[in-house]
């Protein structure tokens, strides 16, 4: 497994593959790697000839006063990882290699300004910055992305189709801890209590499936899972929301395919879940 830092090494590579005729894909990750993105990993290991993963904490889609400086980090681990699933390359670039001063930004509208855009109203600005500078370098074939960032998932897809990248988008399942709790890097923030609170938005989960299954509608729907937060001390909502699964827009029936997604502090730990329900139509 080779390791890039910088643009044109990793382009270089690239170029080397294309001209064997290899199919690329690209996990595009912000380090310190867990089940989540290993099965992300695996996924793209069946179904590409090389496997490019980029470990990169992208400071565009951090706001002023959220986690970048103590987002954690553990490229050893990280490298081992891939490595251990086959991975080929990783890139591993600095700041400065991807933005050396950059004026270009990539942004969605509309698809942006709903859930998590809300209360972090730069980011996903920043994620699609960051994202198409990746398929530019990586050039992949196919790009793999967990269900869990759904809103992300969504807006990459919009990206993908509006900008006309030749890119097949690949979402993954959300990997959860055996009692529920979503795997996300943001876990370790955790002390023992606050984890075991965290519980709580996997059985607001479960609520919610439970009613939009039994025909409600969705301020019904969106009570039973409030009510599961409130029950709970050390958390504090941030949204809780049902929209449309494409356009990411809130609707009151649920005579479409949703999305229920929602953000729940936890102590000062932001942590989102979210489930999608097909109608079938
Ligand atoms: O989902 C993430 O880890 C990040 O948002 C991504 C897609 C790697 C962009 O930095």
């Amino acid at each position: 497994m080779k390791v890039t830092t910088t643009i044109s090494e990793t382009r270089e590579q690239i170029r080397e593959w294309k001209k064997e005729g290899l199919t690329i894909g690209l996990v595009p990750t912000m380090g310190y790697l867990h089940e989540g993105h290993a099965s992300l990993i695996e996924k793209c290991r069946q179904e590409n000839d090389r496997v490019v993963v980029s470990v990169f904490v992208n400071p565009t889609q951090f706001g002023p006063n959220e986690d970048l400086e103590d987002y954690p980090r553990d490229f050893g681990r990280d490298s081992a990882l891939c490595e251990s699933i086959g991975a080929d390359l990783i890139f591993h670039p600095e700041p400065e290699e991807m933005y050396d001063h950059a004026c270009a930004f990539v942004n969605i509208h509309t698809l942006s300004e709903n859930l998590c855009g809300k209360t972090r109203p730069i980011h996903f600005k920043g994620v699609c910055t960051v994202v198409a500078k990746l398929f530019n370098i990586v050039q992949p074939d196919n790009a793999y992305f967990g269900q869990k960032d759904a809103q992300q998932l969504a807006i990459i897809k919009k990206m993908v189709k509006d900008l006309n990248f030749d890119i097949r988008i690949v979402g993954c399942p959300i990997v959860r801890e055996a009692d529920g709790l979503a795997k996300s890097s943001r876990n370790t923030y955790l002390n023992e209590e606050e984890r075991k609170a965290a519980l709580c938005l996997h059985r607001a989960v479960l609520a919610g499936q439970e009613a939009i299954s039994a025909g409600c509608e969705s301020a019904q729907v969106l009570r039973a899972m409030e009510q599961v937060i409130e029950a709970e001390p050390l958390a504090k909502i941030d949204y809780i929301s049902i929209v449309d699964a494409l356009t990411m827009q809130p609707v009151e029936k649920v005579d479409r395919d949703v999305l229920t997604a929602m953000a729940v502090y936890i102590g000062k730990t932001r942590l989102i879940d979210n489930f999608s329900y097909e109608v079938g139509i």
